[in-house]
């Protein structure tokens, strides 16, 4: 037994936390423990040692307890103390500096499209980037071998039959189709075209475009004008004017392009406008009576107006950016500087 007691003072002595320690609690007094083994075979002897060997084990196991008891105090303090020195904290240091995001600005104006005509009645849909040639020319009045295909140099990917959209214009036919011819219509598509444009200041082969389409009964060109107004002063300032300029597409008839008074000199002439104190911000016209039809609804009964907005163009004259690229280059610098204007 003072072997006993020797043993576990030595292994006391060389413990430093607070697995070992459960450890030697375990080996001297667990149920299968040293201290607890010296009664086991207690009914072998006589009464007196019963008495002595139960005597000095008790004392055993009070005095080792209590070690423990008073070890795992001073290592949870010490525990608790290195604990604490590791998760200081130095109030006086400097913060980190959390960077603020930036809209993008295609994006922002893609939205203040979005907002101005839905706030007029328009749904706003989406539509495939990848085309059938049906969608994107044949139901827009663009038969194959036509030579207004030439204007707009498509990708194709498969057999002259899919395509990655030249325009948005193709989503005015599958919202007709699918309409059927029985209700008017009234949506606005933002969305990713393509063409094989070389990349430069002012062209890229991926932009975006805003698509419209109305159709109801009745529709002039005045309803076109209408609207074109409202969303030119709403984009670029109440004292815009709108006019148009005759055009050609083959989906409309007639055909305009849509100009807005320079927001920049007021109609004066400077170089935003290259002196002419207009800025062409969109195509459009009326619904050529071969699309109404082609797409379900009778030209007789219906009419309507469609344009297209260049939305990287519209950007680009908002916030007085002269390069197309700088809208992919997601160039951080770039952002903060939006990020400061007006936006
Ligand atoms: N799709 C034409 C283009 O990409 C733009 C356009 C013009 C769309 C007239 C229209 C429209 O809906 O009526 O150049």
């Amino acid at each position: 037994m003072k072997d006993l007691k020797e043993c576990y003072l030595k292994e006391l002595d060389a413990i430093n936390n607070l697995n070992d320690l459960n450890d030697l609690k375990v080996k001297y007094l667990g149920k299968k423990g040293l201290i607890t083994e010296l009664t086991k075979n207690m009914s072998e002897l006589s009464i007196e040692e019963k008495k002595e060997v139960g005597r000095v084990s008790n004392e055993l196991k009070n005095d080792l307890n209590e070690r423990i008891n008073t070890l795992e105090t001073k290592l949870r303090e010490e525990e608790l103390n290195k604990k604490l020195e590791r998760e200081k904290i130095d109030v006086t240091l400097p913060g980190t500096k959390i960077e603020n995001g930036a809209p993008n600005i295609l994006e922002k104006v893609v939205e203040d499209f979005e907002e101005l005509f839905m706030s007029m009645g328009y749904d706003v849909v989406d539509g495939p980037e990848i085309e059938l040639d049906k969608f994107n020319f044949e139901l827009l009045n663009i038969p194959k071998g036509h030579p207004a295909r030439d204007a707009q140099d498509t990708f194709y990917i498969e057999d002259n039959e899919i395509l990655l959209r030249s325009h948005t214009s193709p989503v005015q036919a599958r919202v007709m189709t699918a309409n059927g011819g029985k209700e008017p219509v009234r949506m606005i598509c933002p969305g990713k075209t393509y063409r094989r444009d070389p990349d430069d200041a002012t062209h890229s082969h991926q932009f975006m475009q805003v698509e419209g389409l109305l159709v109801d009964h009745n529709i002039s060109l005045v309803d076109l004008k209408g609207t074109i107004d409202e969303i030119a002063k709403k984009l670029f300032g109440e004292d815009t004017t709108t006019r148009f300029r005759p055009s050609y597409y083959q989906f409309t008839e007639p055909s305009v392009e849509m100009d807005i008074s320079c927001f920049n000199c007021k109609g004066k002439g400077c170089n935003v406008c290259k002196q002419t104190g207009w800025i062409t911000i969109a195509g459009g016209g009326i619904v050529h009576p071969n699309v109404l039809r082609a797409c379900g609804f009778d030209p007789k009964i219906w009419s309507g107006f469609a344009f297209g907005f260049g939305a990287e163009r519209c950007a680009m004259l908002k916030y007085g950016i002269n390069d197309i690229r700088t809208f992919y280059q997601t160039d951080l610098r770039e952002l903060r500087a939006f990020d400061r204007k007006d936006v």
